[in-house]
């Protein structure tokens, strides 16, 4: 035997699976679940321990090729790695954009070397202009499923429904950044008071509310399959909710930010706060939580966006954007589980089982000849973020100085473990 987890509590909504028991590795594969014994390679004790499907993270940016002072694929997924991410999709907005065969060899190339499972998306308008559709077909051979323009909406809704007619000839899923930016007119945080009191141009809500309208009604037109990224506004949470009763084929996610915080953050008039979509209000986080809670929000993403931080020092000049691979578990853990608003399957759900379902990947399960991709946390673990201590290479925290009840201890992919917090600390 290769490795055996002891007294873990093993928790997987797919199979049912919720109880304390030991699971056995072999060959990159889980061999047993039950009473393992002793002898193996290696043997961990994780009384106290968790283990859940290994997370994936459907939207981050790592920044290669192109922008590699702000993060690279290797230190992307480091930061993965660290918060018990084995799977992520890149999104497209890389310097070329992903937009080729060529450049998506590249990042495919380079995240086979990661030990973890590196996925890209694609431009649906060639880099990312708006203008010409990308050549769909040469990029689903290339080992492309999902295309997006994320960063900017397609301003063209009759091109985005012609995307979204050629989405399903190719069998691939369009993941929608859904801004108005005619609307939003320069704003850099959420329209509202606070805005005002800052004296600071806004981001009118229905930039974002009127785009999902805009690719719920293009999918139902085209019976294609739209995926909404970042909710952050009641009113696009109902819009979604509306379209899913309609039969609509629409998805969505949100990220641990829009239901932990809400605009007030921005009194501090610190650009680590900013990002689009911006925080909101408290009507809108608690929509956001509500919705995770009833189905409306299938999936739990960060958009780590690293930035510099010589680019985040100018509070109005600042690019949006925040980072969030190694404190999405910890934020989910505590606002979610220890808020008692719901148990870890659910989390498992959002943050595992769903964004691989969304995207049509083979499901990760913990069962007998399963391959072995596993996230191990300490639920209880109390820990302070210090952005210094991130192992992104940028460290626009929204979260820096908060506490934390969860963390990833162990992160196993392919059976091989390429995180140990233990291990981790002593090197850094
Ligand atoms: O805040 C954001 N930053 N939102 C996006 O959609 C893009 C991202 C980035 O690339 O920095
Ligand atoms: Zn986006």
């Amino acid at each position: 035997m290769d490795l055996i987890l002891k007294n873990v509590h093993a928790a997987d909504p797919q199979t049912g699976l919720d109880c304390v028991t030991d699971i056995a590795v072999k060959d990159g594969k889980i061999v047993k679940i039950g009473d393992c014994g002793g002898s193996a390679e290696r043997v961990i004790d994780c009384t106290g321990l968790y283990a859940v499907p290994g997370l994936f993270d459907m939207h981050v940016h790592f920044r290669d090729p192109g922008l590699t002072y702000k993060e690279d694929i290797f230190t992307g997924a480091a930061a993965a790695k660290a918060g018990g991410v084995t799977g992520v999709l890149l999104m497209p907005n890389s310097k070329p954009a992903c937009d080729t065969p060529k450049t998506v060899k590249y990042i495919l190339d380079k995240g086979a070397q990661t030990g973890i499972n590196v996925y890209t998306s694609a431009c649906i308008t060639e880099g990312m202009s708006g203008g010409g559709l990308c050549d769909y077909e040469a990029l689903k051979n290339a080992g492309v499923f999902a295309i997006t323009d994320d960063g900017r909406p397609v301003e063209n809704a009759e091109l985005m429904r012609q995307a979204l007619e050629l989405s399903v000839t190719n069998g691939m899923t369009v993941l929608s950044h859904c801004e108005d930016l005619k609307i939003i007119n320069g704003g850099i945080i959420n329209k509202g008071e606070v805005s005002k009191a800052l004296g600071v141009k806004g981001m009118d809500r229905a930039s974002e509310d009127y785009i999902t309208a805009r690719e719920t009604a293009l999918a139902a037109s085209c019976g294609a399959h739209i995926h909404i990224c970042h909710v952050s506004t009641y009113g696009s949470v109902n819009i979604i909710r509306a379209a899913k009763r309609d039969g609509v084929n629409v998805t969505c996610e949100t990220a641990p930010h829009y239901f932990t915080y809400t605009d007030e953050k921005l009194y501090s008039r610190d650009a680590d706060y900013r990002m689009s979509p911006p925080l909101r209000t408290e009507k809108d986080r608690a929509a956001i939580e509500e919705a995770l809670l009833d189905g409306t929000i299938d999936c739990i993403i960060t958009d780590h966006a690293p930035h510099a931080a010589e680019e985040k020092a100018d509070f109005l000049k600042a690019p949006n954007g925040v980072v969030g691979l190694e404190t999405s578990l910890a934020a989910t853990l505590t606002k979610l589980y220890h808020g008692g608003k719901c148990g870890i399957g659910k989390i498992a759900e959002l943050m595992s089982v769903n964004p691989r379902r969304v995207l049509g990947l083979p499901p990760v399960k913990i069962e007998e000849g399963a391959e072995c991709e596993l996230c191990i946390f300490d639920p209880e673990a109390e820990w302070t973020v210090e952005p210094e201590k991130l192992h992104s290479k940028s460290k626009n925290t929204v979260f820096k100085g908060e506490t934390f009840k969860g963390r990833a201890v162990y992160t196993i992919c392919r059976g091989k473990i390429v995180f140990d917090r233990k291990e981790d600390e002593n090197v850094t």
